[in-house]
């Protein structure tokens, strides 16, 4: 039987659903920042190139999966093209997609630099890797650097997956790396810009004070980090990037790999292959897809 409200009650119910409704407005803004933390840090790739100059043990390490697994590779989240041009300068066919645009264009303009039988094997293609379905399978699938931290829910994670297993050949392998959650920057007072040096962007000619600041939003477990760079020349000049990264933690990754029906075959702290101990920097795993997924097998049923 269908009850009716009293005014009062409507008051009552009206107010209690205020939270909700503002609960969706939250939701709706969480969401931008996460949209926009996926894609700010990767607008000025030129920069993105400059700031990770150094990083070279991980670009290392996915050539040796490379060599050791065999190709063609397809690398989802490519960016710049950091570790697939390693790759295809050491003989193996590798094909790179990437939802962004800057990025995909310098990885295209670094590609024609290449030595000609290099840049033959290697290929970049614009996609997304929620949804992408490219109809190949490949023996090595890799998602270097961090990718698989801007999948910010289960569905996002889920739909990821999906797109490694429709892409992996009979006993192929999937290779990932995501930061260990560092329980410092989360606990850090989101008020407070954090000072880290200067640095000097690419075309602009100038230096400019280097500051971040964290917000962690502990349900969603994703840690937003805004760069501010402030001109020494002109301190009203002030540029920001976001990133959202998506925390995971080891013993949740390990479970949702399982349910995913994920084998891990290896699982290190760092790119040289020091082991998964607390303090360590990232997770770099190492996986073969095995049985049905735990969780869809069982709703399947
Ligand atoms: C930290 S960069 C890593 C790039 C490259 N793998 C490397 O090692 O330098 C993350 C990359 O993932 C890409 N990315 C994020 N979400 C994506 C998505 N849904 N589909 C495709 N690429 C995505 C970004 O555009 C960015 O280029």
């Amino acid at each position: 039987m269908e009850e009716r409200l009293s005014a009062r009650d409507e008051d009552a119910a009206e107010w209690r659903d205020e939270p909700r409704r503002l609960g969706v407005e939250r939701m709706k803004q969480r969401n931008l920042l996460y949209e926009r933390g996926t894609r700010s840090h990767y607008e000025n790739a030129e920069y993105y190139d400059q700031a990770y100059r150094r990083r070279r043990a991980d670009i290392d390490f996915y050539a040796e999966m490379a060599s050791r697994f065999g190709g063609p590779v397809l690398e989802l989240g490519a960016g710049t093209g950091r570790v697939s041009r390693a790759i295809a300068e050491q003989g193996v066919e590798i094909l790179g997609i990437d939802s962004s645009e800057p990025m995909l264009e310098r990885a295209e303009r670094r590609r024609k630099k290449m030595r000609r039988a290099a840049r033959e094997l290697l290929e970049f293609a614009h996609g997304d890797l929620l949804e992408l379905r490219l109809g190949r399978k490949f023996p090595l699938v890799i998602a270097p650097f961090n990718v698989f931290m801007h999948l910010y829910d289960r569905e996002e994670f889920q739909r990821a997956m999906d797109t490694v297993r429709a892409h992996l050949a009979p006993g192929g392998v999937f290779v990932f790396d995501v930061l260990v959650p560092d329980l410092r920057a989360l606990l850090r007072d989101p008020d407070r810009l954090y000072s880290a040096g200067t640095v000097s962007l690419p075309r602009r000619g100038r230096r400019y004070k280097y500051k971040e600041s964290f917000n962690y939003d502990p349900i969603a477990q994703v840690l937003v980090i805004t760069l501010y760079f402030q001109s020494l020349e002109d301190p009203e000049e002030i540029l920001t990037q976001t990133i959202a990264h998506r925390q995971f933690f080891p013993a949740e990754l390990e479970a949702i790999l399982h349910y995913e029906g994920f084998e891990i075959l290896e699982r290190y702290g760092d790119f040289e292959r020091e082991p998964l101990l607390d303090f360590a920097e990232s997770q770099v795993l190492v996986t073969r897809l095995g049985a049905t997924p735990y969780s869809r097998s069982r709703t399947s049923q």
